[in-house]
């Protein structure tokens, strides 16, 4: 069954999908995106990923390409064409294309890319054994709120910490505090016990999978603070782990090479992956 992409109206095969070379994405990363998990067949948390497509357009000054519902019906057939069944939905919108010049040009039609992709679930090993990650600083522009195509920095950091044998790289911005990783959320539990993530700033994508997991964690009455933690309290932690679309809750077990607590997964983190997890088995509803 060939993997078919969506680009501006037409369905068309993934290996041959195309945009124009002056496409404003490519030469001004001047778009957005957003990554849609899709699990079972149903798409996990529509609606807020769409939310957060719209604020990230409306903070650009793009308009959206077509209506929610539009949005909704391209997704579905994709996915019907695709048979994507477990993995995500990448939406790109753009400014359009117009001949290069920095300011906004007046006739440019935003520009609207889908496609998907299956992904096998983490392993048990990978979930028993937890992930790494290093720190490196925080080079990144004052807007991080917008889901913004323009990733560099996102894309350094992730290289350098593959480079480093890990899977992630928490960014610390120069107050010594971690902001986020370069594709995830990042969390801990302090030695108090207490579920701490940084709040929802500029300085941090709020992440669909964060906000629904705050949710979660409050229905089953666990204590959480939205804060800004240290490295150094990052690294005393019982425990830490990252949240993502792609990644769900995944453990944290290293960082910078030495194990959190005893290097294990904590109890936690563990709990909250499985909450994460039956919402996401129940999120039928909105298939
Ligand atoms: N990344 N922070 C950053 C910088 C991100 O790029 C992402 C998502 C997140 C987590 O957001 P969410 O829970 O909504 O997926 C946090 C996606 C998965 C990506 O770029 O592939």
């Amino acid at each position: 069954m060939p993997r078919l992409a969506y680009v501006n109206g037409r369905y068309c095969p993934h290996g041959a999908a195309a945009v124009h070379i002056e496409d404003r994405g490519y030469q001004f990363a001047d778009g957005v995106y957003e990554v849609v998990p899709v699990a079972k067949g149903a798409v996990v948390d529509e609606d807020p990923h769409l939310d957060r497509l719209e604020r990230s357009l409306d903070e650009q000054r793009i308009d959206m390409p077509m209506s929610r519902a539009a949005l909704k019906l391209v997704s579905r057939e994709l996915m019907r064409r695709n048979c994507l069944s477990n993995g995500f939905l990448y939406m790109q919108v753009t400014r359009g294309v117009a001949p290069r010049d920095h300011k906004f040009p007046k006739a440019a039609k935003p520009a609207l890319v889908m496609t998907s992709r299956q992904l096998k679930a983490p392993t048990a090993q990978t979930l028993a054994d937890g992930v790494g990650v290093i720190t490196v600083p925080n080079i990144r522009w004052k807007r991080c709120d917008i889901k913004s195509v323009s990733l560099l920095p996102n894309v350094l950091g992730k290289q350098k910490a593959v480079e480093a044998g890990a899977y992630e790289a928490w960014m610390i911005d120069p107050e010594g505090y971690i902001t986020e990783g370069t594709s995830t959320n990042a969390w801990i539990v302090t030695q108090d016990n207490e579920l701490v993530t940084r709040n929802a700033s500029s300085a941090i994508l709020n992440g669909i999978t964060r906000v629904r997991l705050l949710k979660l964690a409050e229905v089953q009455g666990i204590v959480f603070k939205e804060r800004p933690f240290t490295v150094d309290e990052a690294r005393g932690a019982r425990e830490a782990f990252i949240t993502s679309s792609t990644n769900f809750v995944m453990p944290v077990t290293r960082i910078d090479g030495e194990p959190v607590a005893n290097g294990h997964p904590g109890l936690l983190t563990c709990e909250l992956r499985e909450v994460y997890e039956s919402f996401v088995q129940d999120a039928k509803v909105s298939a």
